[in-house]
């Protein structure tokens, strides 16, 4: 097998980098990340790659193209994980185009665009209330306020940044919308992204690979529930102010809501409570909602109706509710002509080309406002389960979602060059 053993054993080196042994749980700007980034900038080296970590802590290689002023193509995932996480997600959309140039750069081949492979710092949002962080630096979406966030320790993103090695104040450096500074680069002109497909789509189709039409678009939502703390012995059942019960009351009409209304779906995925004692009324409880939808009209209608509702329990439980939003994305459809091309590549390997839309975020969601974007799944094993320890791919899947990758990337044309764009890169050089 030319490139699915290694990248199944470079993945298993890469789930060792973790913060929770025998767990896998790597955040932003951990130790962890930088470990994992001083791997994967050895193997983008050891490919044929110049590669580095950028001032916000991605990992970034570049194959230089074959023709001078060539325009860029980017590709690549994240290198974060969830909390106990699968090792495929994300990695294998590093790792895959990676062992792509290997093999190009074996072959003493270069393309007719400069192809750079990012390992973004951030996609998951587990450590700081932001996410995405990485892509939306480069795609010209970075909030500079997100600087100042902190995370569970009370550590902004800017000090983690700086004590990483990173230099916060340099975001605007990446900012691929932001003209003079990376004009240098070149012009992106495609942004592909393979990616597990983390859900039974392709599996039960008997297919190794498949391409995404578009991504769901996703709300998320922080709600502060705070009620009365009372005794648990004395205060009568009538007269009580929980916060815990009336969240409870709105977590399922979330789900009930989201199952009511195809299309959707809907997650509560953190909860605490306060004070947390066994004999101590609840009196503060705070829960995240997610929402998604590849419809933006469906999610948008959700929020709604979750904000009216929770206001109507917490009036008859006699609670205050506040929901805020942190995070809020529209569905990202995928370029028609890269979807053509990938399904190209995958009919050369002797496969019927499968469309399906994807349910998860990718930092391929944040790339259309910027370039033509477009997205390879690969099979996900184990009834497609993922953000889960259980998230399985074979040697097999891998070696041919390579295959087709390289094949989409040896037979990609990049548009021509506007005489403005060359001159702006003419500048810079
Ligand atoms: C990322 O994996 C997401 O879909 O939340
Ligand atoms: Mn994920
Ligand atoms: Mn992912």
């Amino acid at each position: 097998m030319k490139y699915g053993t290694d990248i199944l054993k470079q993945a298993d080196v890469l789930a060792a980098f973790t913060e929770d042994a025998p767990q896998l749980t790597r955040t932003y700007l951990s130790k962890e990340h930088k470990q994992a980034g001083a791997y994967l900038i050895g193997l983008m080296r050891d490919a044929g790659m110049t590669a580095g970590f950028d001032p916000l802590g991605n990992i970034v290689g570049r194959y230089e193209a074959g023709v001078p002023f060539a325009p860029v193509v980017m590709t690549g995932s994240h290198q974060d994980s969830v909390r106990n996480a699968g090792r495929y997600d994300g990695l294998f959309g590093i790792l895959s185009p990676i062992a792509c140039v290997k093999e190009l750069n074996r072959q003493h081949k270069r393309l007719p665009y400069a192809l750079e492979i990012v390992g973004f710092g951030d996609e998951e949002g587990v450590r700081f209330p932001a996410t995405l962080i990485g892509s939306k630096a480069m795609a010209g979406l970075f909030d500079p306020a997100w600087l100042d966030k902190t995370d569970a320790s009370g550590v902004t993103m800017r000090q983690a940044i700086n004590d990483f090695g990173g230099d916060a104040e340099k975001w605007c450096e990446l900012d691929r919308r932001n003209g003079a500074p990376n004009s240098a680069h070149g012009e992106v002109v495609a942004f592909v992204e393979s990616h597990i497909e983390q859900g039974p789509v392709l599996l039960n189709d008997g297919l190794a690979v498949g391409v995404v039409t578009a991504i769901a678009g996703a709300t998320r939502l922080r709600v502060t529930v705070t009620g009365l703390a009372g005794h648990a012995g004395t205060v009568p059942m009538g007269a009580r102010q929980d916060a815990l019960t009336a969240a409870a009351e709105m977590v399922l009409f979330v789900e009930s809501y989201c199952t009511q209304n195809a299309g959707l779906v809907g997650t509560v995925g953190i909860m605490s409570v306060k004070p947390g004692a066994v004999n101590v009324i609840p009196q503060d409880v705070e829960f995240t909602i997610d929402v998604r939808s590849s419809e933006d009209s469906l999610r948008a209608d959700a929020i709604n109706a979750i904000n009216a509702e929770f206001t109507v329990i917490a009036k008859r439980r006699n609670v205050v509710v506040v929901t805020n939003v942190f995070f809020s994305s529209n569905a990202a459809p995928c370029d028609a002509g890269l979807q053509a091309q990938f399904a190209q590549a995958i009919n050369a390997h002797g496969i019927t080309p499968r469309y399906l839309p994807s349910g998860a975020g990718h930092d391929a969601m944040v790339f259309p406002a910027v370039a033509p974007t477009a997205m390879l799944f690969v099979r996900c094993g184990n009834n497609g389960i993922s953000h889960h320890p259980d998230e399985t791919m074979t040697a097999e899947d891998a070696e041919v979602a390579t295959s087709v990758l390289l094949h989409f990337f040896e037979n990609y044309q990049p548009p021509q060059f506007s005489a403005s764009s060359a001159q702006r890169v003419d500048r810079q050089i």
